[in-house]
């Protein structure tokens, strides 16, 4: 009574059923990536380039498990890893590093809603964060020192870029900063460390070698199949589905009942973490509190134990941990960042630490009760007070775009500080969510953050102060390249221009935002 093509459907129906019982343990089993085992993979440390004067890193396409159950997910690394290997330098020993571009012409992720189209999709130049670096051409798309915006490579070419490192002992970190994309080839995986060594870092009798771990937490996107996801619209900051420690997802490390030394970078587009250690067994115990040394720009003056580490995209943290009274016992990494954004699920947890390892030499490492100096600037030196507005406004094709003073990036730079001078810039945040604030080619000193009334402000342009001015945080009093602007606050920052002159940019650092051209373009000129 069925015809030979409805007798061919069925039997395809029933084939295709049969499949779907015998397959769906396998099938039902990651329909959620919630559902995954936590901590079944250890901990990868990234690999290690001691770097002398010159170096060949290639981004390329590169396939690795981000957890033990999942399939293989297709990335974007250098030297086909993410992250990519950690640079080592000296201080005052200077690399040039070529960047070869060698990134297939498909990208791995779909370009979002509301978007720029530039052509071509997959472009790529890479930026030291936190570097010195000479002036260059911005429109030398093959000599590109910071990694010019508009200065990208595409499959085949390479850009070389010279790092001076004049720096003192630092954890820098470096990754994708090709306009308009940012946010989508560092999703993809273009990050990586880079840590500059000094003689004082050395004379510190810090926890070293196998036991100076860097935890580079990035948000993902990873659907059951291992593939990764982007946001689909550019409004939509991107927050990921889970959060990977050194490129795992709920990864373990097992640990020596001793002191260790942690490089913790948030290479996340959006998120930000507050973290703590807590028993794993008893999450209302707390463990082992982190004793802050260094930030973004080096170390601070003396060591810190803020409550709990909040760390937003870009920031490095540099601490330690003892675990020497904690023989046996096992400790989560927990994220309270409880401040979702509108798309944002909360990961409240990130990785565990198990006290399991014998004690393999005695720990005779201890943290000095003073690091180094830092000169507090003075805004009495000062030359320049200048402001700048956080905001965004509706474009006539209909898309938003997030501004700095009301510009993007193809308007004209205004800002020219001159080499030798100092200024404060009064980062005025009229929006409601934090904003990463980085500056290139510089770094500064947080002065203090303070509620104004907003609307009045949009109003009239005038500041109406609503409250007294707050210090920073402990972990705030050093080096700095990356703040939080707060919402609805001035966060003043101080610094003086002593590195070099050239064309730099300033952005915010939420990776979605900076795609939105929240970047501008600026000059240090010469005296
Ligand atoms: Cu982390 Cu302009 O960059
Ligand atoms: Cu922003």
């Amino acid at each position: 009574m069925f015809t030979a093509d409805v007798r061919k459907s069925l039997r395809f129906i029933f084939v295709f059923l049969a499949v779907l019982v015998f397959e769906s343990p396998t099938l039902i089993a990651f329909d959620s990536i919630d559902s995954l085992t936590k901590y079944v993979d250890a901990l990868p440390v990234p690999r290690r380039i001691q770097a002398d004067s010159e170096l060949l890193i290639s981004l390329s396409m590169t396939k690795r498990r981000l957890h033990r159950d999942l399939p293989e997910t297709m990335e974007w690394g250098y030297q086909g890893e993410s992250p990519g290997p950690t640079i080592e330098v000296e201080a005052g020993r200077p690399l040039t590093v070529q960047w070869k571009n060698e990134l297939p012409p498909a990208h791995p992720l779909r370009l979002p809603k509301g978007a720029d189209v530039i052509s071509p999709d997959v472009r790529a130049v890479t930026h030291l964060h936190g570097a010195d670096v000479t002036e260059d051409n911005p429109m030398d798309r093959l000599h590109n020192n910071d990694g010019w915006p508009d200065a990208w490579t595409v499959m085949g070419e390479t850009q070389i870029a010279e790092y001076p490192n004049q720096l003192s002992a630092r954890t820098l970190w470096y990754h994708d900063h090709a306009m308009g994309t940012t946010g989508r080839n560092v999703a993809a995986g273009l990050i990586g460390l880079y840590e500059i060594h000094d003689d004082l870092e050395r004379k510190m009798n810090l926890p070293n070698g196998e036991f100076d771990i860097p935890l580079i937490l990035q948000a993902r996107g990873l659907n059951p199949d291992g593939s990764l996801f982007y946001t689909d619209d550019i409004m939509n900051e991107f927050y990921g589905n889970v959060v990977s420690v050194n490129g795992k997802i709920w990864p373990y490390l097992d640990v020596e009942p001793r002191r260790y030394r942690f490089r913790m970078l948030n290479a996340s587009n959006a998120r930000s973490y507050q973290l703590k250690l807590l028993d794993q067994i008893d999450m209302a115990t707390p463990g082992p509190p982190f004793v802050q040394i260094g930030s973004d720009s080096g170390f601070l003056e003396q060591p810190v134990t803020p409550k709990r580490l909040i760390i937003a995209p870009a920031e490095r943290m540099d601490f330690i941990v003892d675990f020497s009274s904690y023989d046996g016992r096992d400790f989560v990494l927990q994220n309270s960042s409880r401040d979702p954004g509108e798309n944002e699920v909360e990961i409240p947890e990130i990785m565990l630490f198990r006290v399991r390892k014998k004690l393999s030499q005695p720990d005779t490492t201890s943290v000095p009760d003073r690091l180094r100096e830092i000169v507090r600037l003075s805004p009495a030196d000062v030359s320049q007070t200048r402001r700048i507005i956080f905001d965004q406004m509706r474009m006539p094709d209909g898309n938003m775009m997030m501004t700095l003073n009301g510009l993007g990036w193809r308007d004209a730079v205004v800002e020219r500080p001159v080499l030798g001078t100092s200024e404060i810039w009064e980062l005025a945040n009229t929006l409601t969510d934090v904003h990463p604030f980085h500056i290139h080619g510089v770094q500064f000193q947080v002065l203090d953050r303070r509620l104004f009334d907003v609307e009045q402000f949009l109003k009239t342009g005038e500041v109406v102060y609503l409250g007294p001015a707050q210090p920073p945080e402990v972990n705030e009093m050093a080096w700095k390249d990356t703040v939080r602007s707060l919402p609805q606050m001035i966060t003043r920052i101080i610094m003086r221009f002593e590195q070099h002159p050239g064309h730099f940019v300033y952005h915010c650092h939420n990776l979605e935002h900076e795609d939105m051209e929240m970047m501008r373009p600026y000059d240090i000129v010469s005296p």
